[in-house]
């Protein structure tokens, strides 16, 4: 069965790929390799021993994605990653983000409407819930104001979804990210920031291998024990094997809505020195970090309600926080050796 993986060679996504492929699915990948490089799918291949298809397009381009679609119509699903994601670069780039998230979004649902594909799994994350009001969050707690226009694509792309359900034979899951961190256990598939990483876990591992100088903790006043705020943190692998029953649960006709939404994450949340705690616990290692005033934009504690995942999809995240902090060290490890 022919799955259809956007940015599949990006950090989610081929993880993604590798679930998919261990569970027996074909998988074609397009990507535009804008943040992402080609050598992932030898080590995909290496891992699963198979080597996907990719087809490398930007999927703004409406006649290149119609042109896909018409050449892969026995595809069964759609699992849709590609995307721009950071955060404080949306701000700087509002139109970028706005033109690249959902004209990507709109060419990848009208060819499946023209091909008669109708299972399509979103790449989503709890930014939609802003600073929640209740912790844990669950997937019925309100949607608040996006903090940025990368946030606000994710609201927006599930309204836009929403809506072409309403009107066409399409089905979805959205799956609402917490914080993927960690790496394959085979450290040949990991998170490959390009630049100066915004996100803790990578900022950690580049700062221990000593590409960084030191670890800006942003923020120890807010209202946690610690002062330091909590993030729900998902093992990238715990992630990627929801996505494979969530296209399994469409495929089986089990959706009990055409659109279902569901929280991705442990039910833990975990402090930045918490984890930095499990950083140097793991790899033996004393990281070299400060404390400086918060980022702005940034929420206070949020972890995820998942009981209503576990229960209908019958998924639950596995690994643990030093599984994670410790799959990320050995992936920074084996990446900086080949470089
Ligand atoms: N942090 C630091 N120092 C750093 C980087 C991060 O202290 O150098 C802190 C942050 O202040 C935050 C925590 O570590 O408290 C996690 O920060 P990340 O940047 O790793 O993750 P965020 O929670 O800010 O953002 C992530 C994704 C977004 C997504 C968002 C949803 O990167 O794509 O979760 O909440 F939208």
């Amino acid at each position: 069965m022919k799955i259809l993986v956007t940015g599949g060679m990006g950090y989610i996504g081929s993880h993604t790929v590798v679930e998919l492929q261990n569970a027996g699915f074909e998988v074609v990948i397009v990507d535009d390799l804008s943040n992402s490089s080609a050598d992932i799918r030898d080590a995909i291949a290496q891992i699963t021993g198979i080597k996907p298809v990719l087809e490398v397009f930007d999927l703004i381009d409406k006649e290149k994605t119609q042109d896909f679609f018409k050449r892969h119509n026995d595809i069964k699903g759609v699992i849709h990653f590609a995307a721009k994601k950071a955060v404080g670069e949306s701000v700087q780039k509002p139109l970028t983000y706005y033109r690249n998230n959902l004209e990507s979004l709109i060419n990848v649902l009208e060819g499946m409407n023209e091909n008669n594909i109708s299972n399509f799994v979103f790449s989503s994350s709890c930014t939609v819930y802003g600073q929640p009001d209740e912790l844990p969050v669950s997937e019925s707690a309100p949607i608040k104001k996006a903090e940025s226009p990368y946030g606000n694509t994710k609201q927006i792309s599930e309204d836009i979804i929403f809506d072409t359900i309403k009107v066409t034979d399409l089905k979805a899951i959205a799956l609402r990210y917490f914080n993927p961190i960690g790496a394959h256990e085979t450290a040949l598939i990991g998170e490959l920031p390009l630049g100066v990483p915004d996100n803790l876990l990578p900022y950690v591992t580049q700062t221990a291998i000593g590409i960084r100088e030191k670890l800006n903790v942003f923020g120890e006043d807010y209202n946690t024990p610690d002062g330091t705020a909590i993030r729900d943190y998902i093992h990238v692998v715990d992630l990627a094997k929801a996505h494979v029953i969530a296209v399994q649960r469409m495929i089986d006709n089990e959706m009990k809505k055409d659109f279902e939404v569901f929280n991705l994450g442990t039910g833990n949340g975990f402090s930045v020195l918490e984890v930095i705690k499990s950083f140097e616990k793991v790899t033996g290692l004393k990281l070299n970090y400060q404390i400086v005033g918060r980022r702005a934009g940034d929420v206070e504690q949020v972890w995820a309600d998942s009981s209503f995942s576990n229960k209908e999809l019958g998924w639950k995240a596995e690994k643990g926080l030093d599984e994670m902090t410790g799959s990320a060290w050995m992936w920074e490890q084996a990446y900086r050796q080949k470089t």
